[in-house]
Parts: C-alpha cells; sequence; structure tokens
C-alpha cells in the first residue's frame, strides 16, 4: 500500500505562497489574517499558536486576539465588524469551538464573505455549491491536493464519504460531484444503514467521522485509496504521554487491501493550515482586483 504523505505535498504549497506574499509585498500589497480565540481550550490554543507561526514563516502577518472565556456575544460581535471594517485585515478567523453560551453561527454569518478564509459562511459555501467558489473550505480543500498531487483518478469513479459535516463532508460531497473530479459521491453519516457494505463499493473511501480506527480491512474494495481525515487521541499505556493521535481508519489493518491511504498523523492534519494560508493569500488578491493564485 502506498503511503500518502502530506509533507511531500504542502511544504512545497507553503514555498509557493511565501514567493506570492513577497511578490505581492513588491507591489505594495500585505497580507494580514486576523485571528480571534475566546477562551482556554488547549487544543484551540495549540491550533491558533500553529496558524500564528506559518503565517510567519510564509510573511503574512498576523494579528490574534485573545479574548477571555467570558467574552459576550455583543463584545465578540463588535470585533469581528471592527475587522471587517479595517482594509489592512485581509482574512479572519474565528477558532471553533467557542466556549457556551455563545452563539457560532451567529459570529461565523457576521464575518464578511470577503474575509472569511475558513469558508464557514453560507454565502460563501452558496457559491461553492453553484459551482462558483471564491473560497474552499480548509480541509477539503486539502483532500483535493491529495487527489491531483498522486494524479488519483476521480472522473466517473466512485467515491464514498463518512461523515457530513459542514466543514468538510457535505462540502467535499459537493466538490468532488463537480467539474474537473465528476465522481459519483456517497455521503454516509451516523443513520447510515449497512456502512461496510457502502464503503465497500468505493473506489475512493474518505473518512471524517471522529471515530478512532472504526474503518477496517472489511471496508474496503480490494485497490481502492483511502484518505483519513480523522484525528482522535486515544489512551495507550506504551507511549511515553499515555495517549497517541490515530485516525478514523485503521491503518495497519487495511494495508493488504487497499492500493494507498493517508496515515494519521503524518497525512491530512498538515493540509488544512497551507490551504487556510492560500485562502488568505487569495483574499488579499481580491481585495485588490487581482484573480485567484494558480497553486
Ligand atoms: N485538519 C484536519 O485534519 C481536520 C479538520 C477537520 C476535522 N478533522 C477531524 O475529522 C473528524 C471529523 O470532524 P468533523 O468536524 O467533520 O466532525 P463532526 O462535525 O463531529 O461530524 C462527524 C460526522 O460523522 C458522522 N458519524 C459519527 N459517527 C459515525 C458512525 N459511527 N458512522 C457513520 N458516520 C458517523 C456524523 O453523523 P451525523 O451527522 O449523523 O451525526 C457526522 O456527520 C474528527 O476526527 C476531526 O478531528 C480533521
Amino acid at each position: 500500500m502506498q503511503r500518502l504523505a502530506g509533507k511531500d505535498i504542502f511544504p512545497q504549497v507553503q514555498a509557493k505562497l511565501a514567493e506570492e506574499v513577497a511578490r505581492l509585498s513588491e507591489s505594495g500589497i500585505s497580507v494580514t489574517l486576523a485571528v480571534i480565540l475566546v477562551g482556554e481550550d488547549p487544543a484551540s490554543q495549540i491550533y491558533v499558536a500553529s496558524k500564528e507561526r506559518t503565517c510567519g514563516e510564509l510573511g503574512i502577518g498576523s494579528l490574534v486576539t485573545r479574548l477571555p472565556a467570558e467574552t459576550t456575544q455583543a463584545e465578540l460581535l463588535e470585533l469581528v465588524q471592527q475587522y471587517n471594517e479595517d482594509p489592512q485585515i485581509n482574512g479572519i478567523l474565528v477558532q471553533v469551538p467557542l466556549p457556551a453560551p455563545l452563539d457560532e453561527d451567529e459570529v461565523l454569518q457576521a464575518i464578511s464573505p470577503d474575509k472569511d478564509v475558513d469558508c464557514f459562511h453560507p454565502y460563501n459555501l452558496g457559491l461553492l455549491t453553484a459551482g462558483l467558489a471564491r473560497f474552499v473550505p480548509c480541509t477539503p480543500f486539502g483532500v483535493l491536493q491529495f487527489l491531483k498531487h498522486h494524479q488519483i483518478p476521480t472522473s466517473g469513479k466512485k467515491i464514498v464519504i463518512l461523515g457530513r459535516s459542514n466543514i468538510f463532508g457535505r462540502p467535499m460531497s459537493i466538490l468532488l460531484s463537480q467539474k474537473p473530479w465528476d465522481a459519483t459521491v456517497t455521503l454516509c453519516h451516523s443513520r447510515t444503514q449497512n456502512l461496510a457494505e457502502e464503503c465497500r463499493q468505493a473506489d475512493i473511501l474518505i473518512a471524517a467521522i471522529g471515530k478512532p480506527m472504526l474503518v477496517t480491512k472489511d471496508f474496503i474494495k480490494p485497490g481502492a485509496v483511502v484518505i483519513d481525515v480523522g484525528i482522535n487521541r486515544i489512551a495507550d499505556p506504551n507511549h511515553p504521554k499515555g495517549s497517541r493521535v490515530v485516525g478514523d481508519v485503521d491503518y495497519e489493518g487495511i494495508a493488504s487491501v487497499a492500493s494507498a491511504a493517508t496515515p494519521v498523523p503524518g497525512g491530512v492534519g498538515i493540509s488544512t493550515i497551507a490551504m487556510l494560508m492560500y485562502n488568505v493569500v487569495n483574499a488579499a488578491r481580491f481585495a485588490n482586483g487581482l484573480e485567484a493564485f494558480e497553486l
């Protein structure tokens, strides 16, 4: 089974983006991402630090605002509005999940669609659905880069996606059913009957359900390509930290049946930030009347 590693693709994507940021800067266009983090969620703090670091590596300005968990909805909306109106800021990212009782949907919909680099706003999802995408949500976009880089055929192929979230499964299914991907897509979720049987039809199986190693050998059609988006931490007394990260797929278990698969960690994980940076660069280009940057 071929190992589809993220490091074979995304460092090069980031290098191209750094060059583009430098080119834009020479023509007087700066690129800046504003990130809002509310509360103390440890995973969110790690994600935000990692976005800040990547911005620095690419020459993208980052403005990170850390707010206490007690921040009110009105205060948060006011800050988003301030960033919407600030011409120096090209992209706005509110780190989710937000602490209760903040209304996540209202906050995400308050972000100007022109600066919605996560592509969570219904306006941008509507454009994507109509085949007119300006931004593409980062993780589905990352998966498309794996398919493109490895020239994995999708046209006329049967693709099964596990998980129907707005951040991954649903936009992934829409994109792959559109041109130029032209796949026949089945979108599965927790109410899907005979899940393993559905999955065994897939030429390409994409899992994003957050269930550690639920996808076993029995789910795989011989020769299928498997993309594992899941990130799950499980207890492991043999590991120095007492736990380790696994995907939604039993990577070792499927090795005798699948033709290629992404490992976890080391696969899709690093793609999301790279594609976020791509969206931020494009937001700056669009704001200055330029077309999307070709990767
Ligand atoms: N950068 C990255 O690599 C990245 C980015 C995003 C997400 N992720 C990971 O991807 C996984 C999914 O994330 P998400 O935000 O899309 O998840 P989510 O919002 O929790 O949605 C999970 C989806 O999986 C479905 N599901 C749950 N259990 C299932 C089962 N036993 N059989 C079939 N379907 C099942 C749910 O069905 P219902 O709709 O019926 O509830 C739902 O559609 C998580 O492990 C997350 O950490 C990774």
